[in-house]
């Protein structure tokens, strides 16, 4: 098991380090984090610090720091140096041997090996001085995490994206042979990465390059630490769009209610259980080029008791409260996704009501669901694909076909946008 001395630079990607913290502690790893100015902008030393259960580094100046343990111990009492995100101008200094803060310093102290994941604008990445300076870092022996194409926060498009943590993970030499994907666990919140499918279409893809977010499944709303609020969700289709949009050659992040269904290949699976829970994790997984928002969501959570409620005590009053609506957030969120989906399971005037919630809802595309049979939990699907433009029929399918209808709609839309 290895000891990480992470070094977290300035960015959006910058929340992906707790990501990356939490899976690697979850492999056995240990890690030591160093936060720069810029990167505390973007996440705290106090999350960094609770994830990665260690001191965080800040300054050079600041004296305990150099009292607990001198930056030339602190880089040599780690396996390996990761850079995650590194930004143009961290890339810049270390190419150039500049060592004017704690992290700079700690790079040119340091006799280990060091990983770099740069994550930046992408003609920041293309820029003939980025090149040269990435270039001088791989003559002097440091691994580059290449970054990967895709929309950018500031919503220009290519290479420049901080890879998922489980990729950068995947890329570094750990020196362990424990797989990425903890079998079984169960966590609150727990990510899983898949292998990618022999099947998969890779670069070729027709949605290679591009990140999907889905959402799938029931959520459980606690009543007391043993009962729970719950709806007939089964969580298939979601899972079965997540495994056509990996096939077309996606980057998939799947926010996964309660189910016990297998993890699609290729896709990067965040298990929830509550709405909150899913909403926290489908804004930590944004920038997505498209949401297709499929989890049959509880609009009402239940003030929970905190211990069991008892039957002599008589039939409980629930006391409920609004839960936050994921896709209407979406719709107005900074980072909104290029196509955002939504999905409407109704028992009568199906287009009708579909075509109003998309309205309602700000989403370009309301999939109307006809659940009045045994759709949920059933293995097929009816659904029409409702638009601005009016209402596209997909046919009656089994839902893995329904999936792969929609991801080809999907695809195509995305180009043409
Ligand atoms: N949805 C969501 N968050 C919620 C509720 C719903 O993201 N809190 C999403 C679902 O995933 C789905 C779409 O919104 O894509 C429509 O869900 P639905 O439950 O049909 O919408 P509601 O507004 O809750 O309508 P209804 O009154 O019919 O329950």
């Amino acid at each position: 098991m290895a000891r990480i001395l992470l070094i977290v630079g300035c960015g959006i990607a910058a929340f992906k380090a707790a990501e990356l913290i939490r899976l690697a502690r979850r492999h056995g790893h240990s890690l030591t984090p160093v936060l720069t100015a810029g990167g505390a902008h973007f996440v705290t030393p106090m999350t960094l610090a609770a994830l990665a259960e260690s001191p965080v580094y800040t300054s050079l100046w600041d004296l305990k720091d150099e009292t607990e343990m001198g930056h030339i111990q602190l880089s040599r009492a780690a396996d390996l140096v990761l850079v995650c995100p590194a930004t143009a101008d961290l890339l810049a200094k270390m190419a150039a041997g500049i060592a004017d803060d704690l992290a700079t310093t700690l790079l040119l102290a340091t006799d280990k090996p060091v990983a770099v994941a740069p994550a930046m604008n992408v003609r920041m990445w293309q820029h003939a001085a980025t090149r040269a300076n990435v270039a001088t870092l791989k003559a002097h022996g440091v691994q580059v995490i290449e970054p990967v194409e895709g929309e950018m926060a500031c919503g220009e498009y290519g290479p420049g994206r901080l890879p998922e943590p489980g990729e950068v993970l995947a890329q570094l030499n750990l020196g362990s042979s424990a797989p990425l994907v903890p079998s079984g666990s169960q966590a609150e919140v727990d990510v899983r990465l898949a292998e990618r499918p022999s099947t998969s279409f890779g670069m070729g893809g027709s949605l290679s390059g591009h990140h999907i977010l889905v959402t799938a499944g029931p959520t459980h709303e606690p009543i007391d630490p043993v009962r729970v609020l719950a709806n007939r969700s089964s969580g298939r289709q979601g899972f079965a769009i997540a495994a056509a949009a990996a096939q077309a050659g996606a980057r998939v992040t799947l926010v996964a209610g309660p189910v016990s269904l297998p993890t699609p290949g290729g896709v990067a699976r965040i298990d929830v259980e509550t709405a909150e829970q899913m909403m926290a994790a489908v804004e930590g997984a944004l920038p997505a080029d498209s949401a297709i928002l499929v989890a049959a969501v509880a609009d009402w959570k239940v003030r929970a008791s905190p211990s069991k409620l008892k039957k002599e005590d008589g039939p409980p009053e629930l006391l409920f409260s609004l839960n936050p609506d994921i896709l209407k957030t979406l719709a107005a969120h900074a980072l909104r996704p290029r196509l955002l989906v939504g999905f409407a399971a109704e028992t009568d005037d199906l287009l009708a009501h579909a075509a109003a919630k998309r309205e309602r809802k700000d989403a370009d595309w309301m999939i109307a669901n006809d659940v009045s049979g045994d759709v949920m939990g059933g293995s097929h699907n009816h659904v029409h694909l409702v638009s601005e433009t009016g209402a596209e029929d997909l046919g009656q399918a089994p839902k893995d076909e329904i999936a792969r209808r929609l991801i080809a709609r999907i695809a195509e839309e995305l180009r043409a946008r």
